[in-house]
């Protein structure tokens, strides 16, 4: 990883944080797409910031996307690691149009229009890693407009991997993390609490992806005990929603 530049969404905060510290360890140069750069003023004093730049980007706004043709003129890029991402754990009648747009937009419209923005850019065997969720693969009850959206990311990923064989694509199904993006899900935090003991640890996550990275996986399923789990329930989806209902009530 040493002297790739990768392209970093999300890096103020959660799972993005830990991937920028892992990388900058890495002596990899970083730009990070970020909507609020003065969070990263936090960043631990003992990192070697001069590998990093920050580049103000809401990746709600397809204009502001668009415009890194310009920013990027002339460099190259090894890789786009795609962390931003948002959900509302609430009934699909309860999320605002404004709220269900946003988290469509968020996590995988705009990344679309983030990976066509930069693809001139992109080195041939470049590194596409997107951070999915567990919960495209089961249904997503009182939080269906976030699982829908990470179900669609996780079919574009996996086509971009069969059109783009040269690429390596990175897809990260993940369950819970202990991050801040839970108080914006829900601000109540009654899931936060409840499945506290299940919350990945961002760092360790943070690492198994880098190590992802360096040996070429294709995908990250974590934890693995939940992705076994969903593989049996994939056996007879309808069947076992209708007879234990209340596992599907999880984010009520
Ligand atoms: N935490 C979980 O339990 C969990 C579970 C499964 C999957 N995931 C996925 O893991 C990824 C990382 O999430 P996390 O847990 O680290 O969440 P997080 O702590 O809430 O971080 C989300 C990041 O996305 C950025 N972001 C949101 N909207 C943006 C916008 N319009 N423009 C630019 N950046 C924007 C945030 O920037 P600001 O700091 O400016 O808000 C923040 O850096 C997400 O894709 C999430 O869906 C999380």
């Amino acid at each position: 990883m040493i002297g790739k530049h990768y392209i970093l969404t999300g890096a103020t905060s959660g799972l993005g944080k830990s991937i920028l510290t892992l990388l900058l360890e890495k002596q990899a140069y970083v730009t990070v797409l970020v909507r609020h750069p003065e969070k990263l003023k936090s960043l631990h004093q003992y990192l070697d910031k001069t590998r990093l730049t920050i580049v103000t980007c809401d990746l709600q706004s397809q204009s502001e996307i668009l415009n890194l043709k310009h920013t990027f003129q002339g460099q190259s890029i090894d890789g786009i690691i795609y962390s931003a991402g948002l959900g509302y754990f609430k009934a699909i009648d309860q999320h605002t149009n404004s709220e269900m747009l946003e988290t469509y937009t968020l996590n995988v419209i705009n990344f679309n229009l983030l990976l066509n923005t930069l693809q001139p850019f992109l080195v041939s065997q470049c590194k596409i890693i997107g951070i999915g969720s567990q919960s495209a693969f089961l249904t997503q009850a009182y939080a269906a407009h976030y699982g829908a959206s990470k179900a669609a990311f996780n079919q574009v990923l996996n086509a971009l991997r069969i059109e783009r064989p040269h690429y390596h694509v990175l897809t990260v199904n993940t369950g819970p993390i202990a991050t801040p993006f839970h108080e914006k899900a829900d601000p109540s935090l009654s899931f936060a609490k409840k499945y506290k003991h299940l919350m990945l640890d961002p760092d360790y996550l943070a690492k198994q992806i880098i190590d992802g990275m360096i040996t070429g996986k294709t995908e990250i399923n974590a934890p693995k005990w939940m992705h076994v789990l969903l593989r049996f329930y994939q056996l007879s989806p309808r069947l076992i929603e209708k007879y234990f209902t209340f596992l599907f009530k999880n984010k009520a």
